[in-house]
């Protein structure tokens, strides 16, 4: 993953003298943990907020909400000390929600750099009751539980944290725990009808909610959040997409100096606006490779060499390697064997081409920061292989690259604004996820030129319509799928058996989960038309009503 290759790896933060911050980063670094970066950072995170986890599904969702205030923010671990991410000109902390109990055994504490109240603070749930305990205040065990809607009343009229909002709102509860008595110095700031204490607060600025604003089921907790970043942090929100594009061009230059960079494309937004970004930055010492595997759909290689090649100027490699990974899957059959040729195949074309372009010293890459929070929870997990997915960037050690990674502190939303700031066309911005393995995954059963004809033209079918029925952005994916099944059907007096194609459309935020999506009938029933009168190999068209989970979204 990308931590053990990260390029702020080994790179120490301001530990001279500081013996605490030393022992955390050795091992932190052990652990494999994210070590801090500072040098990753562009100056719009010059006032930063950091949200310590204490192992909340949420944790991720705050700094979203956060960022989407236009304030910069990094998830730590709750055994960090403050210090040890001086470099970000921390304006506020977070304390995150988690599933223990203060009385469990060993359950996660708050570092003391945070109780000494130094910098504002805001406890959300466990946050809240690791603060009411740690601070002499009163937690009572598991005998309140509330789960779900609550009504929350302020106590004081006019509280900064609540400017602008109504005395009565809808708040989320999602807790065992109770806060029970507030520690010394703090009072309460709002109850609901089972939590006495539902927000306290001191005159330290330090606070904290049993409830969860960073939930849409909270519709006023991002005005929560905002008002406790602008009001209490003092933030000014300078984290925008604008300002990040500059100042990452600016950091681009000082990282590759004269530098060669190379940049494996995908036709996917990650790749595009790296890409775009870097060139923007260095031109020229940027080459980017863009390997057609055959297994793309329609009109796609041409459509990336139009965007990045013809209208952007990028010094772009197209290889077209379809020959190549066709005879590679010649008979084969199973969705994860598919997947390693093709993602040992594509290392192979990859690295034959990287060599004649002669010497670089950086590799691009497209890596987000779900990517960077995740990768120790996956690998200290020991979850069962659902699907080994093949992305761009496993390069063989031996090509010796240092890697660059632009949008490594950027959510998905967040690189989609980057590339709308980069002027990239907004087909190319919003443009559904499309796997690595492409095409071959959503072909049941042996991936031939005839079958990727045929879901070529099913897929094609698949988009135009979902486009016309202005549905493209609404949904997560849509796209079909060529079964191994074939049926009896007839067409005009004759009879047919052609292939069984399946139609998929779902929505989701993050792939994690996914539900089947309700299109309407009359688009249901003109992709189907379409399919069985467009693509000859195909005579039957059947809708996935699965939800993931227990269905993924991909077949294969
Ligand atoms: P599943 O099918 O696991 O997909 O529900 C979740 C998301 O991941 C994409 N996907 C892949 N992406 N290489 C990739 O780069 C893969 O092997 C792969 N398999 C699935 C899928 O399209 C969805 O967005």
């Amino acid at each position: 993953m990308a931590e053990t290759t990260a390029p702020g790896k080994g790179r120490r933060v301001s530990t001279s003298g500081d013996v605490e911050v030393s022992k955390y980063l050795e091992t932190a670094e052990k652990k494999g943990e994210a070590v801090p970066d500072p040098t990753a950072l562009p100056k719009s995170s010059d006032e930063a907020i950091v949200i310590v986890d204490f192992g909340s599904q949420y944790s991720h969702l705050i700094a979203r909400r956060v960022r989407e205030c236009h304030v910069y923010c990094e998830i730590i671990p709750h055994t960090a000390p403050l210090s040890a991410f001086s470099h970000l000109n921390i304006k506020g902390v977070i304390l995150s929600g988690g599933p223990s109990s203060v009385y469990d055994k060993g359950a996660p504490t708050i570092h003391s750099s945070i109780l000494e109240g130094r910098v504002p603070t805001l406890g959300i749930c466990y946050g809240m009751q690791a603060l009411a305990h740690q601070l002499g205040g009163k937690v009572a065990l598991g005998q309140h539980r509330e789960y779900g809607h609550a009504v929350l009343h302020q106590s004081t009229a006019k509280h900064p944290l609540f400017d602008g909002l109504p005395s009565s709102l809808p708040v989320w509860m999602s807790h065992g725990d109770l806060v029970t008595e507030a520690p010394s110095g703090f009072r309460s700031l709002g109850y609901t009808e089972n939590s006495p204490i539902a927000v306290m607060g001191n005159s330290k600025n330090i606070f904290a909610l049993q409830f969860h604003p960073e939930v849409a089921h909270t519709p006023l907790g991002k005005q929560i959040l905002e008002n406790f970043l602008y009001k209490i942090c003092g933030c000014h929100g300078a984290w925008t997409a604008g300002n990040f594009v500059e100042e990452s061009m600016q950091r681009i230059r000082e990282q590759v100096g004269d530098g060669r960079v190379l940049c494996a494309l995908s036709g996917g937004v990650d790749s595009t606006v790296v890409a775009t970004l870097i060139h923007k930055a260095i031109g020229d010492q940027l080459t980017c490779i863009f390997v057609n595997n055959g297994l793309l759909r329609r009109e796609e290689p041409e459509r990336v060499q139009d965007t990045l090649k013809r209208r952007a100027g990028l010094n772009l490699l197209y290889v077209d390697a379809t020959e190549e990974f066709l005879s590679g899957l010649k008979g084969v059959t199973d969705p994860e064997q598919k997947r390693k040729i093709i993602g040992r195949m594509f290392i192979d074309v990859f690295e034959r081409q990287a060599t004649r372009i002669g010497k670089v010293d950086f590799l691009a890459q497209g890596t987000l920061y779900p990517d960077v929070i995740e990768s120790k929870t996956k690998e200290n997990t020991t979850s069962v292989t659902i699907k080994t997915h093949h992305n761009v960037g496993g390069l063989p050690e031996h090509m010796n690259l240092k890697l660059i990674e632009p949008l490594r502190y950027l959510f998905k939303d967040e690189v989609r604004e980057v590339g709308l700031a980069l002027g990239l066309p907004e087909d190319v911005v919003f443009r559904q996820p499309f796997p690595g393995p492409g095409l071959a995954i959503r072909i049941i059963g042996e991936v031939t030129a005839d079958r990727l004809d045929a879901l070529r033209g099913c897929d094609w079918v698949v988009m135009d319509e979902i486009k016309a029925a202005n549905l493209y952005r609404e949904l997560w994916q849509s796209f079909a799928v060529l079964t191994s099944s074939h049926s009896v059907g007839v067409m005009g007096d004759n009879r047919t058996y052609g292939y069984v194609a399946a139609v998929r459309a779902v929505t989701s935020d993050d792939a994690m989960t996914a539900d089947w999506a309700r299109l309407p009938y009359d688009v249901l029933a003109k992709i189907s038309s379409r399919i069985v009168n467009e693509v000859p190999q195909v005579n039957r068209v059947v809708y996935d009503i699965t939800s993931k989970p227990p269905g993924t979204i991909e077949w294969e």
